[in-house]
């Protein structure tokens, strides 16, 4: 089978160019131009992106890993492409470490019910932060109730980043694993995960590292971090819906029992007895989704292709002036500001419902994000509702900051 992949060369990052490629930017939204700033829920689709998946379903389609006849072979051969893509993105040192799973959600839970049936009893902590998402919360209170471990947070400071000086001390010998965001959601906060990852090693304790929202900004080296594990989800890296990655060292998910059971992750079964098959198939049981591996492999190549450093001094350059533009708003108080941040803005308006802020820009044909962005409790710690937030991918411009900028000053006029 082949699934090799050759690097395209480098894309000059050319915005209007980059625009162009995402058809949905140029619709109307209330009569109004749209501007989409909700790239940190789930991100826009490139052209090629669509194309792949109507291609597969006209071309391709059959199921994987079964047929002896030539269209299931070139089915299982498009489908592992997308691993091999995959791997070449993170950089993870063979696709057996590649399991492709529903999302960002799926992979935590996986490792949560797997790692810990193995690994984790009563009284062993697990270390999360303040500012995870309910995704990096729940699967590990779930294990907890089994289990009977103990849940331990590191805080975050009012900038909104990790207080490192309480996990030096959250850190120790009772510690069995740690799950960190890499990026927040909600405040843009890029965390120092190798840090983490090294301090933890330190004591033979394996972490996973949250990258939903960093697989879209920044660079992922899964064997420089040496992260344990990494999650991240298709549709917030410009692939489909309904396709997200789990990387795990080969180590690790060999030791792992598999996680559901039934075709594709076994190798014989008798009702006495089932083998299971090898990795990465022994965790993915069921037909997988096809489209969705080839498409995701297809995202990630497009995303390969563009010049990865003028990608983030774009959306650097798009934080900057926005935080700029809406810092000479009367009454605006951003929630989040982190020497080290993502294109991501959480801010609200004195006396004002941030529903109400994004109703109103909606109206202008704005799409932000309202609410408590899956952080409940990190709303907590800052004792408010939720946020308003914007989020910026490299298919944003200044023009749209601009709206931005513009919308937020007619919200704080209409609702103060
Ligand atoms: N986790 C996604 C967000 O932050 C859905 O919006």
């Amino acid at each position: 089978m082949d699934t090799t992949t050759e690097r395209t060369p480098i894309r000059p990052f050319e915005i209007t160019e980059i625009r162009r490629d995402f058809p949905i930017l140029f619709r109307e939204m209330n009569g109004k131009p749209m501007v989409f700033l909700d790239s940190a829920a789930s991100s826009q689709k490139p052209r090629v992106v669509m194309d792949a998946l109507v291609h597969y379903y006209e071309h391709l389609n059959a199921n994987v890993h079964r047929g002896v006849y030539k269209l299931s072979q070139e089915a299982t051969d498009a489908h592992e492409r997308g691993r091999e893509v995959t791997r070449d993105f993170i950089n993870a040192a063979s696709t057996k470490e590649v399991l492709f799973t529903r999302g960002t959600t799926e992979g935590i839970n996986l490792v949560a019910q797997c790692y810990g049936r193995q690994f984790i009893k009563a009284g062993d902590e697990i270390l999360i932060s303040g500012m995870e998402h309910h995704s990096n919360i729940v699967p590990w209170q779930m294990l907890a109730e089994q289990t009977g471990a103990v849940l331990k947070v590191i805080p975050v400071t009012e900038r909104g980043e990790l207080d490192m000086e309480a996990f030096d001390k959250l850190l120790t010998e009772r510690t069995r694993f740690v799950s960190i965001v890499h990026i927040s959601n909600t405040l843009g906060t890029i965390n120092p995960v190798k840090e983490i990852i090294d301090k933890a090693h330190a004591l033979d304790v394996p972490v996973l590292v949250d990258g939903a929202q960093s697989a879209q900004h920044l660079a992922i080296d899964v064997q420089a971090l040496d992260a344990d594990f990494f999650v991240f989800s298709g549709h917030k890296v410009f692939g489909p819906t309904g396709i997200g990655i789990l990387y795990g060292k080969e180590k690790w998910l060999e030791a792992m029992p598999p996680y559901q059971g039934g075709g594709e992750m076994i190798k014989t079964v008798t009702f006495e007895k089932t083998t299971y098959n090898e990795l990465p198939f022994k965790y993915e049981a069921g037909t997988p989704d096809i489209s969705g591996s080839v498409a995701l492999g297809v995202a990630l190549e497009y995303m390969q292709e563009i010049d990865h450093d003028a990608i983030q001094a774009h959306e650097q350059d798009l934080l900057q002036y926005a935080t700029e533009g809406l810092s000479q708003i009367e009454g605006i108080r951003f929630v989040g500001e982190a020497a080290r941040k993502a294109s991501v803005i959480s801010f609200l308006l004195e006396g004002a419902h941030p529903y109400d802020v994004g109703t109103l820009l909606d109206k202008l044909g704005i799409a932000v994000r309202t609410g408590h962005h899956c952080t409940q409790p990190l709303m907590d710690h800052y004792g408010i509702p939720g946020t308003v937030r914007a989020s910026f991918a490299l298919y944003n411009n200044r023009e749209d900051v601009d709206r931005l900028v513009a919308g937020v000053e007619r919200a704080a006029r209409m609702l103060r």
